[in-house]
C-alpha cells in the first residue's frame, strides 16, 4: 500500500501515520521530519531549508524531490509506504507519479484529514514546535489552502481520495482511517 496523508498543519497526519505503521508495517516518510533532521544536523540542505521553514513557506523542490526520491528507492519502501507532507503541490504530485511509474508502482489511496482552523490553532498552541509560532502557523495554513488543497481535487478525479473528519480523539479518527485503508485495499485488488 502506498498511501498519502493530506491535511493542514496540526491536522494529525503524523499522529495517524504512527498508528498506521503498526497496522501496515510499511515505513512512514514525513518530509517535515526529514527536513528537521537535516536542519538539526546542519547539512547544506538543512541550512537552506531552515530559512523557508522558519517563515512557514514551502522548501524548494530542488531540495525536496531529491530527498523523497532517494528515500522511495530504499528497499524498505518496496512493499509500500506512508507519505506524510509530500506531495504538497501539483508539480510535486506529478513528480511523484513519474517516480512511481518508473518502478511500475502507483498511489493506492489518499486520506484527507479535515480539521477546522480553530482546532488547528488549539493543537498548535498546546504543542510548540519551532515553527509553531502563531504568525508562522498562519502562513503554513495559508500555504496549505493555496498550494496543497488543489491536490484534493487532483486525487478525487482519480477516485483515490477519502476525506475524513479529523475531529475527535486520535483513536476515533484512526477507526475512520482504517475504514478508508480497507477501501483502498479493495480497490487495489480490483485493479
Ligand atoms: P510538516 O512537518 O509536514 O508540518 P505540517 O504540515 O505543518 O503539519 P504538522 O506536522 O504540524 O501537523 P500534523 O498534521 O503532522 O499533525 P500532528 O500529528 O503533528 O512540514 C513542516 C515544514 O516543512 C513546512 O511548513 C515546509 O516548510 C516544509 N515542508 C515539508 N514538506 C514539504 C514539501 N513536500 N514541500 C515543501 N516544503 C515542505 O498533530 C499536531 C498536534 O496535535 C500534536 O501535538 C498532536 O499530539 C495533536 N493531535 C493529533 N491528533 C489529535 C486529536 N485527534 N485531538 C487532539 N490533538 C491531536
Ligand atoms: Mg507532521
Amino acid at each position: 500500500m502506498r498511501i498519502i496523508l493530506i491535511g493542514p498543519p496540526g491536522a494529525g497526519k503524523g499522529t495517524q501515520c504512527q498508528k498506521l505503521v503498526e497496522l501496515l508495517r510499511v515505513p512512514h516518510l514525513s518530509t517535515g521530519e526529514m527536513l528537521r533532521t537535516a536542519v538539526r544536523a546542519g547539512t547544506p540542505e538543512g541550512v537552506q531549508a531552515a530559512r523557508y521553514m522558519s517563515q512557514g513557506q514551502l522548501v524548494p523542490d530542488s531540495i525536496i524531490v531529491g530527498m523523497v526520491s532517494r528515500r522511495l528507492e530504499a528497499a524498505d519502501c518496496r512493499k509500500g509506504c506512508l507519505l506524510d507532507g509530500f506531495p504538497r503541490t501539483l508539480p510535486q504530485a506529478a513528480t511523484l507519479d513519474e517516480i512511481l511509474e518508473r518502478r511500475a508502482m502507483s498511489v493506492d489511496g489518499v486520506i484527507e484529514l479535515a480539521v477546522p482552523r480553530d482546532e488547528l490553532v488549539r493543537r498548535m498552541l498546546a504543542r510548540k514546535r519551532e515553527d509553531d509560532d502563531p504568525e508562522v502557523f498562519a502562513k503554513r495554513i495559508a500555504s496549505f489552502e493555496v498550494q496543497t488543497a488543489p491536490l484534493l481535487d487532483y486525487y478525487a478525479r482519480q477516485g483515490k481520495l477519502a476525506s475524513i473528519d479529523g475531529l475527535g480523539t486520535a483513536e476515533e479518527i484512526f477507526a475512520r482511517v482504517k475504514a478508508a485503508v480497507t477501501e483502498f485495499e479493495r480497490g487495489a485488488r480490483c485493479r
